[in-house]
């Protein structure tokens, strides 16, 4: 018998740039597609043939009915919209039992943790999923003789005792009110009937993908949040609260490195970020951090830029800030969850060739090449392309792409490929599952 293997994705950037396209075009060559870090504050948009969605907790291979699902036990689950998640995709016609498992290991998102995060995440600009103070209990486990987590498998032990449990940890980190012990009523009225609804999820077989892989299996790991965000490699404070790198698929995706076949890096030709931190080829730097911090916080992001700004006029204008605010209205480039406007800035070469030669990337989607088009021409050159702290640009050239890649963005492929020591193996050229030229 032939054994199986893994692929990893994941993000090379800040989040965004397209990882669950590059999952649901690739998906048809794997068995089994498997998250196995973060939790509701992923937001992926897949569009295909059978219909479109933003997933946050369920693997981007939802699409292929077909294949099997798996969360693995490093992710962090927020059961209310895992449940609603489910639903979602049942209503569009995708079935997903005895397809979709979830491991007995992952952690629940408690209310509390969403609280928490609510009121302290604004510093950082998170998510507001609970996703920090939930993993942070995880490492924490007991407080004052309470335990701080709960795993999936407790619930399905006891579940009164889980919830009791819970609800006391809640009690500990609030004032005691009536109010609020009506509202923990309430919540785990809402919590049960989620979990009813994700029980027949639920495995206890911790050896569920090692059968599987060693029985000629193939499953595609699905890195949510991206490496400049990894807890501990990126810019702390400003990342999420897991693991972002692909070794961490062998931890999160409850599998063993034995079976590491290749890991594959998703980037994108104008890069985002959303929430604070350090952006060093942001269009417009300081000015354009502050600008979309003050939006998040006042709930604006599409219709207020549209109803304000004419983003053809913005683009020639030859000021960065208006170039930023004009690229990301251009290419929609506001929160798949929560509608913030995302920061924009250039590609910055030496962090994907840092990123790349880190984790060992063996090839790289670049998506977004169609946005490329965008770039006012201009005698000096057209596409800005941050390296080594200082732009560089590459010659413009217009949309539409196809096959014969205008030598423009040739030059940039093969820059990018000898900068980062990685093949890129494919470019995006829209949403759609198969808007990417593959690349020999
Ligand atoms: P993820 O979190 O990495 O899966 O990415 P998101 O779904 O949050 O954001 C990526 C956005 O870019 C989505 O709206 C996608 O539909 C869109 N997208 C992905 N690839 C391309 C591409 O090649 N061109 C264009 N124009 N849009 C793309
Ligand atoms: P996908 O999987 C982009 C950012 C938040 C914030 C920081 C911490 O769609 O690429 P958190 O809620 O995780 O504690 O927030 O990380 N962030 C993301 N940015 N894409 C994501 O996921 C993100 N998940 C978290 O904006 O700055
Ligand atoms: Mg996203």
């Amino acid at each position: 018998m032939t054994r199986g293997y893994a692929d990893v994705l994941v993000g090379l950037q800040y989040g965004d740039e397209g990882k669950a396209k590059i999952i649901d075009h690739l998906a048809h060559a794997y068995d089994i597609i498997a998250r196995f870090n973060g939790g509701a504050n992923a937001g992926h948009t897949v569009r295909t043939p059978l219909g479109s969605a933003k997933l946050a907790q369920v693997p981007s291979g939802a699409f292929h009915p077909d294949k099997l699902l798996y969360i693995g036990s490093g992710c962090a689950v927020n059961l209310e919209k895992l449940a609603g998640e489910i639903d979602a995709l049942e209503r569009a016609g995708l079935t997903l039992d005895g397809r979709l498992l979830i491991s007995g290991r992952c952690i629940v998102v408690q209310p509390v943790h969403v609280r928490m995060d609510v009121l302290h995440g604004s510093d950082i600009g998170t998510t507001g999923n609970g996703i920090g103070p939930c993993y942070a209990d995880l490492a924490l486990r007991m407080r004052s003789e309470c335990r701080t987590v709960v795993q999936l498998r407790d619930l399905h032990k006891n579940l009164d005792l889980a919830f009791g449990q819970m609800a006391a940890y809640d009690r500990l980190s609030a004032p005691c009110s009536k109010a609020h012990e009506a509202d923990i009523a309430a919540t785990f009225h809402r919590l049960r009937a989620a979990w009813t609804r994700i029980l027949p999820f639920v495995t206890m077989d911790d050896l569920f993908l090692t059968r599987l892989v060693r029985a000629g299996k193939r499953v595609l790991f699905e890195g949510a949040q991206s490496l400049q965000l990894d807890v501990s490699l990126g810019d702390q404070p400003y990342v999420t609260s897991s693991h972002t790198s692909a070794s961490f698929a062998y931890v999160g995706g409850d599998l063993s490195c034995h079976f590491h076949r290749k890991t594959i890096g998703v980037a994108k030709a104008i890069v985002s970020r959303v929430g604070a931190g350090p952006f060093p080829s942001e269009f417009g730097g300081t000015a354009s951090a502050s600008y979309c911090a003050r939006a998040a916080k006042e709930g604006t992001g599409h219709e207020a830029e549209r109803a304000r700004f004419d983003p053809r006029a913005l683009l020639a204008s030859g000021d960065p800030f208006e170039l930023g605010i004009a690229l990301r209205m251009l290419t929609d480039e506001y929160g798949t969850g929560s509608g913030r406007p995302r920061r924009i800035g250039a590609l910055d070469v030496s962090q994907l060739a840092d990123a790349a030669s880190r984790h060992a990337v063996d090839e790289i989607y670049l998506n977004k090449c169609d946005s490329l088009a965008l770039f006012p021409n201009k005698a000096s050159g057209a596409i800005p392309v941050f390296d080594e702290t200082s732009l560089r640009w590459f010659p413009s050239f217009a949309g539409p792409l196809n096959a014969s890649l205008p030598p423009s963005l040739r030059g940039l492929i093969a820059h990018i490929e000898r900068r980062t020591g990685s093949r890129i193996a494919g470019i995006g050229t829209g949403p759609a599952r198969d808007d990417i030229i593959c690349l020999q």
